[in-house]
């Protein structure tokens, strides 16, 4: 996506030294667009755990490009199965939640697997990172092609008037290659002329909305505004959201959604006030054995100085506030699972679908024996 004239992508591999993969440091967003070099495995891991990079789709794109630092970083230069196996295991442990992770490793362990040799590894190893980023840049791509149907019949029966958005989190470009999950249909609709607004919730703690939502979306011009997480419900109950759409981090193929802490909260409220709760993601972000999401997917608690702390800037300066009593207990629970009864349905790189099992394998039926 284009950031000050200049295309963008979360991530990539640097064009002057092919050793080294280089990311926006989100962290610093979005008052400082920080460019940061990783240079092997424990570069890598430090980025997705410190939330360098974060966002599903783009943690496991990292994921897959730690795969290929662990190839150019082989002992003597040899790729063996038990070095990438070891060196894939400690990349699929930096954070729990986002299957995405999982997914795009074991992808590129399949790939190197099935290639013999070390040079020949390491390209397949690149080959596969490449791809892997560049479908999910396409793959989100279709879901603003889908998703757009959603925001247009609204449009239509307001006869043009505002479509009103609310979003959670950062399910945007940053988070996903391009184009992003929750946002491909907002840039589509926004594209094609149709007028919308988005509520960004700032997402405490870490803020992600109020950051990286809010940056983005100014970046290319689309109406937005930023609310309190718990002004959702205030709103819904006043008429003044038409829509919600979110991210995931993994959802169940019976279609319960892990998403950002606060998730679930919204789709409450948006059910008791009638207003249509759907979801955007690609398949990658599906778990294809788990059924029952509240009971069976991980939840990250991250450190609590996440919660103690706010960063901002003062002075031209990045700072962190101190928040509570030094001394009071914080938890930081990261994600929580909105159960498919609240959902009223995916939006997915192959269309619309109801969130169930039924709705889920209706669109990806190659799964049915697996899941
Ligand atoms: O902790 P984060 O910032 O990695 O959490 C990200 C989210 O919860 C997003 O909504 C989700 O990954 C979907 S991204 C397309």
């Amino acid at each position: 996506m284009k950031v000050d004239g200049k295309e963008m992508r979360p991530i990539w591999l640097s064009s002057d030294n092919p050793l080294e993969v280089h990311v926006i440091d989100q962290r610093m967003l979005p008052h400082e667009l920080v460019i940061a070099p990783l240079k092997d495995v424990d570069d890598t891991i430090h980025a997705i755990r410190e939330m360098f990079v974060r966002g599903a789709p783009l943690i496991g794109a990292t994921g897959a490009w730690g795969v290929y630092l662990a190839c150019i970083n082989a002992p003597g230069g040899q790729v063996t199965d038990a070095w990438v196996e070891t060196e894939a295991k400690r990349l699929k442990a930096s954070r729990p939640t986002a299957v995405n992770l999982a997914w795009a490793v074991d992808r590129m362990t399949a790939r190197i697997a099935a290639v013999d040799g070390d040079g020949p590894r390491v390209r397949a190893a690149r080959e596969e990172a490449a791809a892997i980023t560049d479908e999910e840049a396409e793959n989100c791509r279709l879901i603003g092609e889908f998703g757009v149907a959603l925001i247009e019949e609204i449009s239509r029966k307001k006869k043009g008037e505002t479509v009103n958005i609310l979003t959670h989190c950062n399910a945007g470009w940053l988070a996903c290659v391009e184009y992003g999950t929750a946002t491909a249909p907002i840039y589509e609709a926004y594209n094609r002329g149709i007028d919308v607004h988005v509520w960004v919730d700032e997402t405490r703690p870490l803020n992600q909305g109020a950051r990286l939502t809010a940056w983005e979306l100014g970046k290319h011009g689309v109406k937005h505004t930023v609310i309190a997480d718990n002004a959702g419900g205030h709103l819904m109950q006043h008429g003044m959201v038409d829509l919600v759409i979110t991210g995931t981090d993994r959802t169940t193929w019976t279609g319960d959604v892990a998403n950002k802490i606060g998730t679930y909260l919204k789709a409450l409220a948006a059910q008791d006030n009638n207003i249509p709760f759907w979801v955007a993601l690609p398949s990658s972000t599906f778990d294809w054995e788990m059924d029952d999401g509240v009971r069976e997917i991980p939840i990250e608690v991250r450190n609590p100085d996440e919660i103690r702390y706010i960063q901002g800037k003062v002075d031209g300066k990045l700072v962190q506030v101190l928040v509570p009593p030094a001394g009071s207990a914080c938890e930081n629970h990261a994600f929580d699972v909105t159960p498919a009864r609240l959902v009223t349905g995916f939006i997915t790189e192959r269309g619309l679908c109801e969130a169930s099992g039924d709705g889920v394998l209706g669109l990806f039926p190659e799964k049915g024996k697996e899941a």
